[in-house]
């Protein structure tokens, strides 16, 4: 039903998994059909990152890390070493398990539960390893926003370490092992573990799942059987200096707090108009399904807007942000409360797309501009940027054409 599921996050894997063909995820079912067509655009250029290939997974786990700063090793060497054991021993897992690598692993008796492991880098990494010049201007800091709420520790890192499961236990392990492994090189800076329902609680498995407001969340997606599925998600980089992310994409991640008791306490109807869409359908105000385009011009019987004019649909459409898209993929976080009684829970926001500039960048300003309504329930608190190199066929690690 969802782009968001077709389309979707994750079998999450790193340049290194598709470089060692027989190592991408081994059990995440037949790759989407409605993927083919992306899938050869993007082949030419290398290859669509597995990520996109198979459906969202149900828990992910993002760690951002920082190369430590030893002045006895080199920035760069200390780079390539990370990308080189994460590519080595994500391909490992995806073909073995790590219950099958390591003695006493806490996944013994476990299927590799579609583990995918993706790998990101950050714009301070390439400065840090003095390669300024090969930053694509993509991947420059995404301006401040009106709904920033940023704290610095949730901000930023060199590297990103992205790994998606269908086992909240085969995901631990895997991302306790991954980290273990370059411990002496990075230390990590931030990391947020999200979720979705599982499928086993599913009445329908399919159905677009919900986020903690209870909304309908990922609907209005591109799809990657639209002929702008390519070019508004992977990245075009002729220019041969930045050839090492033509055909990757660029992954935002914001850390959304919800004020969920401020919302809960809102009327379910107040609660629709904030969106701009029915709860129990997902349906746009005025439609009648939840794949009805929204129709921004509908009015109501009184004669205004069925969907308000500062609704959260109609400022992020295309028709609001000159046609901006990307790819939406959020997960849910819960960490229980703060010591001032709080919940800490939100959206772990995730967008994939071909530069932020045309992306996430014109809708977050849409946002703030029309006064969200959504905005007085929801804090920005954590963002980071990452580049996502593109699977090369044949190359010993991800971005070995960067760093190799
Ligand atoms: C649509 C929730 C943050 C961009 C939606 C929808 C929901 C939703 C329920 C309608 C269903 C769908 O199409 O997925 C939220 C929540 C957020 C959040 C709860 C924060 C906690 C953001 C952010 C952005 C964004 C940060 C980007 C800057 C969009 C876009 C759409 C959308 C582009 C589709 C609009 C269209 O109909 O064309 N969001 N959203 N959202 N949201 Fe958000």
């Amino acid at each position: 039903l969802t782009a968001a599921a077709a389309a979707g996050a994750a079998g999450l894997a790193t340049g290194a998994a598709a470089a060692h063909a027989a190592a991408a995820p081994r059990d995440t079912g037949e790759p989407d059909p409605a993927l083919a067509p992306a899938r050869s655009r993007a082949g030419a250029r290398g290859g669509l990152p597995p990520a996109l290939l198979t459906p969202t997974p149900s828990q992910v786990h993002l760690v951002a890390v920082d190369l430590r700063a030893d002045p006895g090793a080199p920035a760069r060497e200390a780079a390539r070493r990370v990308l080189r054991i994460w590519s080595r021993e994500a391909a490992a897992l995806h073909e073995h398990g790590l219950a099958a690598l390591v003695e006493g692993a806490p996944s013994q008796g476990l299927r590799p539960a579609s583990l995918g492991v993706t790998l990101g880098l950050g714009a301070s990494l390439l400065a840090a390893v003095g390669l300024a010049d090969r930053v694509p201007p993509h991947l420059e800091d995404l301006p401040a926003f009106a709904a920033d709420h940023l704290e610095p520790a949730w901000c930023g890192g060199d590297l990103l370490l992205h790994v998606g499961a269908e086992d909240p236990v085969v995901l631990s392990s895997a991302v306790g092992h991954l980290l273990g492994a370059v411990a002496a090189d990075v230390r990590v800076r931030w990391s947020l573990a999200g979720f979705h329902r599982s499928a086993a609680a599913a009445d329908d498995p399919s159905a677009t799942p919900r986020n903690l407001m209870g909304q309908i969340d990922g609907t209005v997606n591109p799809r990657p059987s639209d002929a702008l599925f390519g070019p508004q998600v992977l990245a075009a980089h002729p220019e041969p200096a930045l050839a090492w992310m033509d055909g990757g994409a660029y992954l935002v991640v914001r850390r959304i707090r919800m004020l969920l008791d401020d919302w809960f306490a809102l009327d379910p109807r107040d609660r629709e108009a904030v969106i701009g869409r029915r709860l129990d359908t997902g349906a746009p105000l005025g439609g009648a399904a939840e794949d009805d385009r929204p129709d921004l011009a509908a009015t109501g019987d009184d004669g205004s807007p069925a969907i308000p004019l500062d609704a959260h649909i109609r400022l992020a459409a295309p028709e609001n942000t000159l046609g901006a898209r990307m790819l939406r993929r959020g997960f849910s976080y819960d960490q229980g409360w703060d010591a001032r009684g709080r919940r800490r829970a939100g959206l772990l926001f995730t967008a994939w797309q071909a530069d932020p500039r045309t992306g996430f960048t014109p809708v977050q300003r849409a946002l703030d501009e029309g006064g969200d309504a959504l905005g007085p329930f929801i804090r920005h608190e954590g963002s980071a940027l990452f580049a996502v190199p593109p699977v090369r066929g044949g190359a010993p690690w991800t971005a070995h054409d960067l760093l190799g």
